[in-house]
């Protein structure tokens, strides 16, 4: 089968590393299906990658906080006879107040988008791959999951949520040739941070920390493709996890109280 033949589901198409992924995607030939809220920014990159590649590329505007989207999802690929090849479980973001601050439905969000929402969509498109007998998957996981825990965010726990649970799967898939893939990046230009509130925090990090969009897309896309169940990208960031993951957990903990740059 030729990539032309195949079509990847990416979350969190409409910005930042998704979108990197689809124009990573779309060049090396593969039919495309954008999910993420914003409308108008999915049609705009399906346009593009169209009239560029010559691909097919179908959107399909979802709010991955609504428990039934990825069955709206799955229900539009199949009225539509897309098969779905890869995911990309890209979409994603991170809250900044503490805990306690939070009100409940905030925190269900992120849960239900990083957490819940990817595991279903894995669930759901593997019937087809396992029929097809190939398929690939990368979830987006982060360097946090690979550092030491941050104060009062959830997001350390859902990414090291999305590290092990992705590595389960590839454990589990791998001999019926589907690959699964957590990708970790660290500091990388997006919009993520703006969503966050952090930008101007993160804007007096040096430049050797921040990777580009589409650096990360590359890297994840050559280790799904190699069959390597985690990426952590980049030099720095292979660096900091190599250093800080044979510390004992004591320490991890007493670090992660120190450096967290987001602590009140
Ligand atoms: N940037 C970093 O430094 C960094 C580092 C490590 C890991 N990551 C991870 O990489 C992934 C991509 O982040 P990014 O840096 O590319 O951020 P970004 O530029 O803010 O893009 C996030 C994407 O997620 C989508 N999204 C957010 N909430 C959604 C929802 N409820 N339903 C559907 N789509 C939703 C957004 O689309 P709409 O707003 O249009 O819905 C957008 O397309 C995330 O999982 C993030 O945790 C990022």
């Amino acid at each position: 089968m030729t990539n032309q033949n195949r079509t990847a589901l990416i979350t969190g198409a409409s910005a930042g590393i998704g979108a990197a992924f689809a124009r990573h995607l779309a060049a090396e030939g593969y039919n495309l299906l954008l999910v993420a809220r914003r409308a108008e920014r999915l049609q705009d990159l399906a346009d593009e990658l169209k009239r560029d590649h010559g691909i097919r590329c179908d959107v399909f505007a979802a709010d991955l906080n609504d428990p039934s989207a990825p069955a709206a999802i799955m229900a539009f690929a199949d009225a539509n006879e897309i098969a779905v090849d890869v995911l990309i479980n890209n979409a994603g973001l991170s809250g900044k107040t503490a805990f306690a601050d939070t009100p409940w439905p905030t925190l269900a969000a992120e849960i239900q988008l990083m957490v819940t929402a990817l595991t279903e969509l894995c669930h759901r498109v593997l019937p087809g791959m396992r029929a097809r007998g190939w398929g690939r998957i990368i979830n987006l996981s982060s360097v946090a999951a690979l550092s030491p825990p941050a104060a009062s965010l959830l997001y350390t726990g859902i990414k090291s949520y999305v590290l092990n649970i992705s590595q389960s799967l590839d454990m589990e898939l791998k001999p019926q040739g589907i690959h699964v893939t957590a990708l970790c990046p660290g500091f990388t230009y997006s919009e993520f941070h703006d969503v966050m509130g952090t930008r101007d925090t993160t804007d007096k990090l040096p430049g050797f920390f921040w990777q580009g969009a589409d650096a990360v897309a590359r890297e994840g896309w050559q280790a799904v493709m190699k069959g390597k169940p985690v990426c952590v990208t980049g030099m720095v960031n292979k660096l900091m996890a190599a250093t800080v993951r044979p510390l004992p957990v004591a320490l991890q903990y007493r670090l992660g109280d120190r450096l967290n740059p987001f602590k009140e």
